[in-house]
């Protein structure tokens, strides 16, 4: 234990600097592509090593090989923080090894993931009626919650399966054109075939069209088949827009069709003052899914499904062995091992819990809101430029901007430019066909001098 006291000691120093000074690396990585495995022996060490020697290789090899994503500069896809209560926690977290599958096999893990997630459902302004679970990613929360609305849609699905049910007509889940792929592979793995993805087609502000939903649902009951979910996104990938989530929910109930609401990047937003209605309607919708490990400072990976309808998921889940199972559980304790595919899980409320006790809900929403207020800034010089333009709207903290003439090389070089100044790092997407940069703001420490120079690099270069 002497040693470990040493070399965790020696860690904290390192992390506190790294921390404290991530910009002392490019950003992206330089390292060209099989580098790493190259530089690594093919087998496992027969002869235990000391640490010295294994975390002067982590120095020297594995670090080179990061791109930072706790680099203020990290401007790319949705930019996070790994905030220091969250990586404290996480440090605890490991240590503590907790399986949290039972309430027995650790009641703090299931227990704080209660608590921890009432207190973030309140400060999301979402009712009572909602319970959360926590899994690694959104895209886990979307698949449980296709999953809980292909339980409740299709009788007896969890004992006979789909198999020669609705064929040839087939059921159906509806999206916007611009939800998130974790859709498909939900749709997909449950069995329902990538067909029964309906895209809607989306408004000119990228937000889906509910008039073009409530034909796609009608056409297809006509036709037999069955509509069984819809997505509404608060918060698309490529723009961030919002889909007008009160109408898409007053059309599932009127359907009685399972609403799931992916604000996976954007939810957390909701409890910043005047942002309120991006969740107005969502608590008519059977399940929402928000990702702290998005915007809310809390180190990858960490996701929560919102559901109102947690018996339908138990329903389609549980299951349990002899081996398995506890007195407790028939007194009515949660075990978190009933509302997933997965039997172990990580004790990941910890983090959460500290982080929003280190921040306090000010805390958090200052830090949402002033990363609102630099991508609104951002967008001013877009705004104000000859040689960029604005390609949709900014209701948060993502930019998403091209040259007014360019072709996709034109921006892709330029991308390229930018990012291999090691200072910032920005990625792109696609709206209506056309190229875009997509700036994106989520890290703690970047201030407004890191826009300011990403904006210098993308007029300078
Ligand atoms: C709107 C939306 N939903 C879901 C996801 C998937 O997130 P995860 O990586 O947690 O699966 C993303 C990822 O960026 C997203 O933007």
């Amino acid at each position: 234990m002497k040693d470990f006291r040493q070399h965790a000691h020696r860690i904290a120093d390192w992390i506190a600097d790294y921390l404290e000074g991530p910009e002392r690396f490019p950003v992206l990585s330089r390292v060209q592509p099989g580098a790493l495995r190259q530089a690594l022996p093919a087998n496992a060490p027969e002869h235990g090593e000391h640490f010295d020697a294994i975390f002067a290789d982590f120095e020297r090899l594995i670090v080179p090989a990061l791109t930072h994503w706790n680099h203020p500069g990290f401007f790319a896809y949705f930019a996070i923080t790994a905030s220091a209560p969250g990586v404290l926690a996480e440090f605890l977290s490991a240590a503590l090894n907790q399986q949290a599958m039972l309430w027995r096999t650790s009641p703090a893990a299931t227990e704080l993931e209660e608590v921890t997630l009432a207190w973030l459902r309140q400060l999301l302004g979402l009712p009572d009626g909602f319970e959360g679970v926590i899994y690694d990613t959104a895209s886990i929360s979307t698949l449980h919650a296709l999953a809980a609305a292909r339980e409740a849609a299709i009788p007896d699905v969890r004992a006979k399966g789909l198999t020669g049910r609705f064929e040839p007509a087939g059921v159906r889940v509806y999206c916007s054109e611009h939800a998130h792929s974790s859709v498909d592979k939900a749709v997909i793995l449950l069995g329902l075939g990538h067909d029964a993805v309906v895209r809607i087609p989306a408004d000119p502000d990228f937000r889906m069209r509910t008039d073009l939903l409530r034909s796609a649902i009608a056409a297809d009951r006509a036709a037999g088949r069955l509509p069984l979910a819809v997505i509404a996104t608060v918060g698309t990938t490529s723009s961030t827009s919002v889909d007008p989530v009160e109408a898409i929910a007053a059309i599932c109930t009127a359907e009685k069709i399972w609403l799931h609401v992916d604000a996976a990047y954007a939810g957390v937003a909701a409890m910043v003052p005047g942002y309120e209605w991006i969740l107005r309607g969502a608590e008519a919708a059977d399940s929402l899914v928000v990702n702290p490990h998005k915007w809310l400072f809390t180190p990858f990976d960490l996701s929560v499904l919102y559901c109102r309808r947690m018996d339908v998921l138990r329903q389609a889940f549980s299951l349990t062995p002899e081996y398995l199972k506890t007195a407790e559980a028939d007194a009515g304790v949660r075990n978190l091992m009933d509302t997933g595919i997965q039997l172990g899980r990580r004790f990941r409320a910890l983090k959460l819990w500290m982080v929003l006790r280190h921040f306090g809900a000010e805390g958090l929403r200052g830090a949402i809101a002033e990363h609102i207020r630099l991508a609104r800034l951002f967008a001013g010089w877009v705004d104000a430029s000859d040689r960029f333009e604005r390609a949709a709207p900014v209701p948060f903290s993502v930019v998403c901007f091209r040259l007014k003439n360019g072709s996709d090389d034109e921006h892709a070089r330029l991308l390229d430019a930018v990012n291999a100044s090691g200072e910032v790092f920005l990625s792109h997407t696609r709206l209506d066909g056309r190229y875009v940069f997509r700036l994106a703001i989520g890290n703690l420490a970047t201030r407004e001098s890191h826009v300011q120079r990403a904006w210098e690099l993308l007029t300078s270069s």
